[in-house]
């Protein structure tokens, strides 16, 4: 079994250091990468290929693992060449999934997602959709965990579509309201309360959540509006559309937070003295 990955990062290096130990065959290409992705491949010990074309032919799987930005210019520089099963593994939108499999021309392409962050190695959970999902699938023989959800190009993007809308939307109102309690010196109080219906993990994730969406604001603003976009095929996001305006004006407020800070009432304590 050979797999090849195209860009070759922090996910690409993650799945092929389990897939090695399982005796997986790992090729990839960083002609005219940057020095990063040439060290990351070389730490692996992989296969490297003269072109990305070679690589496309020679693979069985070819893992899509580049930049969102990127995956339909992928798609569209290797699309001819690809022999085997094409996987999209980019954090994308269901159109722009379509766009990349006009590329792939023996129509052997798989939408799949990562869920979560690939930090837990092989065992993270992956979805996946598609005419080709099950032959990608028959990685879970080498090692990996990952579920086909149904047979169409779309279903797997559209699904982190909406898992966006969701986590991102309650992360926006989170912010609202603790920002609003913190000012009344009301925030222990509050948490204490929601935590009653919420769970006894609500304060602590909840936290992590305050946090990050202030240092990631922008790039949660366009994830919303993507997100906004794909639901207006559906209905008119109301929800959303406010969660997308919330990080927009979160991301205007620059210099923020460029790290996570260790307490959360610092990040609202900048917030009420406009220091950022
Ligand atoms: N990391 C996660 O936990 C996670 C979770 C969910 C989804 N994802 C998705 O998985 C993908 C990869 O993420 P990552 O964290 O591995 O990113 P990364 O560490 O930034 O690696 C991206 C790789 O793609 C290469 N690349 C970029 N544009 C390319 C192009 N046009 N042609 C060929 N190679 C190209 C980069 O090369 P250079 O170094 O030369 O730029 C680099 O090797 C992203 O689309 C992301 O949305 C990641």
């Amino acid at each position: 079994m050979k797999v090849g990955f195209l860009g070759f990062g922090e996910v690409a290096s993650t799945i092929s250091r389990g897939l090695l130990t399982e005796g997986v065959e790992i090729l990839t290409c960083v002609k005219a990468r940057s020095q990063r992705s040439a060290d990351m491949a070389k730490s692996v010990d992989v296969e490297l290929c003269e072109t990305f074309s070679q690589l496309a032919e020679s693979s069985d799987i070819l893992l899509s693992t580049v930049v969102p930005a990127e995956a339909v210019n992928i798609a569209r520089e290797v699309g001819r060449n690809v022999k085997g099963v094409y996987v999209d593994l980019n954090n994308v939108s269901p159109a722009t999934i379509n766009e990349a499999s006009n590329h792939i021309t023996n129509g052997k392409i798989t939408d799949a997602a990562i869920m979560g962050s690939i930090k837990s190695g092989l065992k993270t959970p992956i979805i996946a959709s598609g005419p080709s999902a099950e032959t990608f699938a028959g990685l879970n023989n080498y090692g990996m965990n990952i579920e086909v959800i149904g047979p169409e190009l779309g279903q797997v993007s559209g699904l982190k579509m909406l898992r966006s809308a969701y986590t991102k939307g309650v992360s926006a109102l989170l912010f609202e309201s603790f920002y609003a309690a913190y000012q009344m010196g009301m925030d222990e109080v509050l948490w204490r309360y929601l935590a009653q219906t919420e769970g006894p993990n609500f304060k602590e994730s909840s936290i992590s959540r305050l946090k990050s969406s202030a240092v990631h604001a922008r790039r949660r603003a366009q994830e919303m509006d993507e997100v906004s976009e794909f639901l207006s095929e559906y209905e008119d996001p109301m929800v959303a559309n406010a969660a997308a305006e919330f990080f927009h004006l979160l991301s205007n407020k620059r210099g923020l937070m460029s790290e996570k800070p260790t307490d959360y009432r610092d990040l609202f304590r900048k917030l009420e003295n406009n220091l950022f």
